[in-house]
């Protein structure tokens, strides 16, 4: 039997805009993970793929060409020259929440390639993992841009644009970031769908936002290389402002936002596609516990503070 994981992640900086070139920074966040495992079955069974916490057991032959676990099985073994000829159960699980940001559906595929190239001893770069995940991510999001298979397959801060070659960079000083879930599903889809209309409508308004929103993306990174931990918190507060202006927060991120400011957070932002899902506060160990319980008290679902370093 074979294991691979692989973790979920956030957006610091530059969600949207990424998709129409602009830098974005993305961290993992490992506290929350994806999980494949793959065993040799009975002989003729195929290869059968067990969602375990979708309750959902299914043949590789009879699932539909877009599903998206059968879609990342076929091309990693079809990468690795193997072919789909053989006997295997893979059994994915994940602690990641579905559609709140976090890349689960990035995680899951990961996690699957990995534990393919493992049991068939077959090493892959984390390049070529990311390129292969970025496929089934056309799958769950239409036009992706690439920044979660990234950051989930170098498991690194990344500073990300659009079909250019990311750059991995250094924390000069490591941060801590709370991450609170609205407990709202938003699929990343209807959302990024949404802005390009908004866009289409609007061009000079939303290329003013996305161009912004690429300086703060790139002083970000700056902040961070320098350990100007209170600069990074100012830069989360103005790309906030600038989601808002896009359309894309909602009453439920804005209650978490204001009560992590309240709770004296140097910085906060929803983060990912926003709607629902999540917001990240910057946080320090002094403030960690105030800011965790404001978060609660305000409606979040779940906190989790993870450290970037
Ligand atoms: O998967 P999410 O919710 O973290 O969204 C990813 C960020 C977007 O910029 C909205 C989409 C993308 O493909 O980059």
């Amino acid at each position: 039997m074979t294991v691979a994981y692989a973790p979920g992640k956030v957006i610091l900086f530059g969600e949207h805009a990424v998709i129409y070139g602009q830098p974005a920074i993305a961290v993992p966040v490992t506290q929350v993970k994806a999980k494949a495992m793959v065993e040799r079955g009975p002989e003729g069974q195929g290869i059968t793929i067990v969602a375990e916490d979708l309750l959902q057991s299914y043949s590789l032959e009879q699932a539909p060409p877009d599903d998206a676990l059968r879609a990342i099985v076929v091309s990693t073994l079809e990468h690795i020259g193997v072919g789909t000829k053989h006997d295997l159960t893979i059994t994915v699980s994940s602690t990641i929440p579905i559609a709140r940001g976090l890349g689960s559906g990035a995680a899951v595929s990961t996690a699957i390639v990995r534990a393919l190239s493992k049991y068939f001893e077959h090493p892959l770069t984390p390049q070529a993992i990311s390129d292969l995940v970025y496929e089934t991510e056309e799958i769950h999001h239409g036009t992706p841009s690439g920044i979660d298979n990234t950051v989930i397959a170098f498991e690194k801060p990344v500073y990300f644009i659009k079909d250019q070659k990311m750059e991995i960079f250094s924390v000069k000083t490591p941060f801590l970031l709370a991450i609170a879930d609205t407990g709202i599903a938003s699929p990343t889809k209807v959302v990024v769908g949404d802005v390009r209309r908004a866009w289409e409508r609007e061009r000079e308004k939303y290329e003013e936002i996305f161009d912004e929103i690429g300086t703060i993306a790139e002083m970000g990174r700056q902040a961070i290389e320098r350990g100007e931990i209170d600069m990074v918190g100012q830069l989360m507060n103005e790309n906030h402002r600038l989601l808002q202006l896009m359309g894309v927060s909602s009453p439920e991120l804005e209650g978490l936002v204001e009560a992590a400011r309240q709770g004296d957070a140097l910085g906060a932002k929803l983060s990912g596609a926003g709607r629902g899902g999540n917001i990240i506060a910057l946080v320090t160990q002094k403030t960690r516990s105030r800011v965790d319980m404001m978060l609660r008290l305000a409606g979040a679902k779940d906190v989790i503070v993870t450290e970037v370093s």
